[in-house]
């Protein structure tokens, strides 16, 4: 874990363990051991510790966490007192990565050297904590106030060059970093250096007060719903103002507070939901993958355009067919349009933009895209439409090319059944804007092959999406539980809330934006048609059909000028129209209900555990492989607020019992569907034993 090596007089400790040297305990356990070596060694006179690989350190080993090895001893801060504590010079030589737990151990050691290009970070507010093992006190005393403050706040990395001047390194080192390291160790014992204990520096700042209280103003303004950015703030405030064991305890203090918040449990849980949606648990990690070097996209619509510019974004040659050469025109010229903007604010160069464009070619023919590696459908939502195409894929496209869909609502095995090759067929669900958001549902068919599914899978990280397993069913696992959540919001409005009412308090709540507002942007005339086959298919469920009289009066939203809302021209606010108070005040009255006042809490429950049951249906049926995938979805593609966790964490913060108890109230609400409250068996199985989704 820790080799331990003798140069001359120097004892080398290199850490090692792939792939960024965690400090998990078997690796802790052996610094510990080689500083303690190094003392009971006449012959040494200085310890180097070294990172072996892709890194110094990236701090604490994440497959610890959770997990009684974390605080095994011994603990990081067992480590870092010994290294303190060493009578011999320990000389951190520093590569590539030294962040969290591993800029804390460089930090506990009497002299640090580093190469150009390093990236120091104290990372952990991204997880909703601040660095709980001396970060805050020792990084200020020797980078200052305002550098610490501007690194743990944000958790952004900071190249090793442009801290070169400050006391966090001793040298740069040009060249090779272990003989740079040792020479430098070799300085520090003949010039008998004395041991500096970065503790034993003052903050030094002309006016911490002043500063701190400004910036306290400024970070909690940004941090909204987070409450680790200022607590970082608090930390630093104890590094200048205490001294170093004072602001040290005050630190674990806060890093404690912090560790027991839902916002850190909540950004905890999204950061490990993002690593476990790529496993999948037949198809082992190393199943091989197919090459993906040329890519084709199938109409040039709204979702095709989108999805062509992922691949040219990401360096892959994308060819765009469409039927007619206007529809292909408009389309590219919709994709130019989007470079240009981009460009125009300064996010794209000249260069990119013309090497992102020539990536992306049109074409009426087939011919033209037969040797693509994949081919992802995005034309007219109808099957025969969808049909007429992979017929024509399965003919031309080469063998072993993957054959994608983006259908929201079909069935992708019955798309599958439409070729020769089912096990080449599978769904990708991009969302729109398909070039900016992140999630894509990646749709296993029931013939799906395990190469082309892993092949899918490692794609979307190469187009930097958050790619997550869906089994085949209407909606898959985002839309599905949408369905439920819009259903569920309609009633509200008929019960006496008002749609502005039911936006607002689910903005409160945190969701991007509210299901109307949502509603209104995405087309009221794209869940009036989804509505009206529902009504045809399964005629006993309930529904309010409050909208559906506003789609009759030709308001589909944003593109017709009004909707739910109305809108001044040009303008995207939606503003609330007496008109529909009218409509919807007279819609309850034909039903009989009496229209009552309707708290956010009371809003905010039935919309939240409309999502949180489906979802347990949809986990149940293995739609989804695991709760944190469903939660995924959610943060990643329906705008639910990242401190709540995604709607499954959060029924299991509210504790399934409750969740339960609230659904059995609803089920008796006089104008409430007793059937649409039932709990599913699973939810209600976990609430029982007391145990959660997640
Ligand atoms: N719009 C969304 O928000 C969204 C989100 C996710 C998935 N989808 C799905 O993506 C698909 C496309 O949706 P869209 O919104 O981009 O539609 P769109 O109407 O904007 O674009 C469809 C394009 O396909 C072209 N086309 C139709 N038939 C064709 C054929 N046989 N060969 C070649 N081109 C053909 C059309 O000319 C048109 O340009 C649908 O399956 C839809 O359900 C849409």
């Amino acid at each position: 874990m820790a080799p331990y090596a003798l140069h001359g007089n120097v004892a080398v400790i290199t850490l090692d363990n792939p792939p960024v040297n965690g400090l998990g305990h078997a690796l802790r356990t052996s610094i510990v051991d080689g500083v303690n070596a190094a003392q009971d060694d006449a012959s040494v006179a200085a310890i180097v510790l070294i990172g072996a690989g892709k890194a110094f350190s990236g701090g604490a080993d994440i497959r610890e966490f959770n997990t009684p090895k974390m605080f095994a001893e011994p603990t990081l801060h067992t480590v870092l007192k010994t290294i303190e504590a060493s009578g011999k010079p320990v000389v951190a030589g520093i590569h590539a990565v030294a962040m969290g737990g591993g800029l804390e151990l460089a930090l506990s050691c009497h002299f640090r050297v580093a190469v150009p290009g390093a990236q120091i970070a104290l990372p952990e507010v991204k997880l909703g904590l601040l660095p709980g093992a001396g970060g805050t006190q020792r990084l200020p005393r020797v980078v200052g106030l305002e550098t610490a403050l501007n690194m743990i706040v944000t958790g952004n990395p900071v190249p090793s060059e442009k801290l070169a001047g400050t006391a966090l390194f001793d040298e740069m080192i040009q060249g090779d970093l272990l003989p740079g390291a040792l020479a430098f160790a070799q300085k520090v014992v003949t010039e008998k250096r004395p041991l500096k204990l970065v503790r034993s520096l003052p903050v030094k700042h002309p006016n911490p007060e002043g500063f701190l209280g400004f910036a306290r103003n400024t970070v909690a303004a940004v941090a909204k719903n987070f409450p680790a950015p200022v607590a970082c703030v608090d930390a630093l405030e104890a590094a200048a103002t205490l001294p170093f064991e004072q602001g040290s305890v005050r630190e674990r203090e806060l890093f404690t507070k912090l560790m027991n918040t839902p916002e850190s449990k909540a950004l905890r849980h999204a950061f490990f939901a993002e690593r476990a949606a790529s496993k999948i648990p037949d198809v082992p990690e190393d199943t091989p993958v197919r090459d993906i070097k040329r890519a084709a996209v199938i109409g040039a619509g709204t979702m095709g355009g989108g999805i062509a510019m992922n691949f040219a974004n990401a360096g892959i040659p994308v060819t765009v067919l469409e039927m007619k050469p206007e529809a292909l025109d408009k389309g590219l010229g919709t994709i130019r349009k989007n470079y240009e903007n981009t460009m125009k604010k300064g996010r794209l160069t000249p260069e990119k933009f013309e090497q992102r464009l020539g990536l992306i070619k049109g074409t009426l023919d087939y011919d033209d895209i037969a040797n693509a590696d994949i081919v992802i459908e995005a034309v007219f939502e109808d099957m025969g439409v969808k049909q007429q195409v992979f017929e024509k894929l399965d003919h031309v496209m080469k063998p072993g090319a993957i054959l994608a869909s983006n259908t929201s609502t079909l069935d992708v095995d019955q798309i599958a059944a439409f070729t020769k090759r089912p096990q080449d067929v599978i769904g990708t669900h991009f969302f729109s804007p398909a070039n900016v958001m992140k999630l894509l549902e990646i749709v296993r068919g029931k013939a799906t092959a395990k190469d082309a599914l892993a092949t899918t899978m490692k794609l979307s990280k190469t187009i930097k999406k958050t790619g997550v397993v869906a089994g085949v069913c209407d909606g898959f696992i985002g839309n599905r539980m949408l369905e439920q959540y819009l259903r569920q919001a309609m009633f509200l409005v008929e019960e006496g809330a008002l749609p502005q009412d039911v936006d607002r308090a689910m903005e409160k709540f945190g969701m991007a934006m509210g299901p109307f507002r949502m509603s209104d942007m995405a087309g009221l005339d794209v869940g009036w048609y989804i509505r009206k086959r529902r009504y045809v298919e399964k005629p006993n469920m309930k529904y309010s059909r409050w909208i559906d009289r506003i789609c009759e009066m030709g308001r589909f939203g944003q593109k017709t000028g009004a909707g739910i809302y109305k809108y001044e021209a040009g303008k995207r606010d939606a503003i609330p129209d007496p008109q529909i108070t009218e409509l919807v005040t007279a819609y309850s009255k034909e039903l009989g209900v009496e229209r009552r006042k309707i708290s956010d809490t009371e809003i905010v429950e039935r919309c939240v555990y409309a999502l949180v049951n489906e979802g347990a249906k949809i986990l149940e049926e293995g739609i989804a492989l695991r709760a944190s995938d469903i939660d995924l979805v959610y943060l990643t593609g329906y705008g639910f607020p990242l401190h709540r966790g995604g709607p499954m964490l959060y029924a299991d913060m509210q504790g399934l019992v409750n969740v339960v108890a609230a659904m059995r109230r609803f089920g008796k609400n006089p104008h409430g569907d007793p059937k649409f409250w039932e709990p599913a068996p699973l939810l209600a199985k976990l609430a029982a034993e007391g145990k959660t989704f997640n």
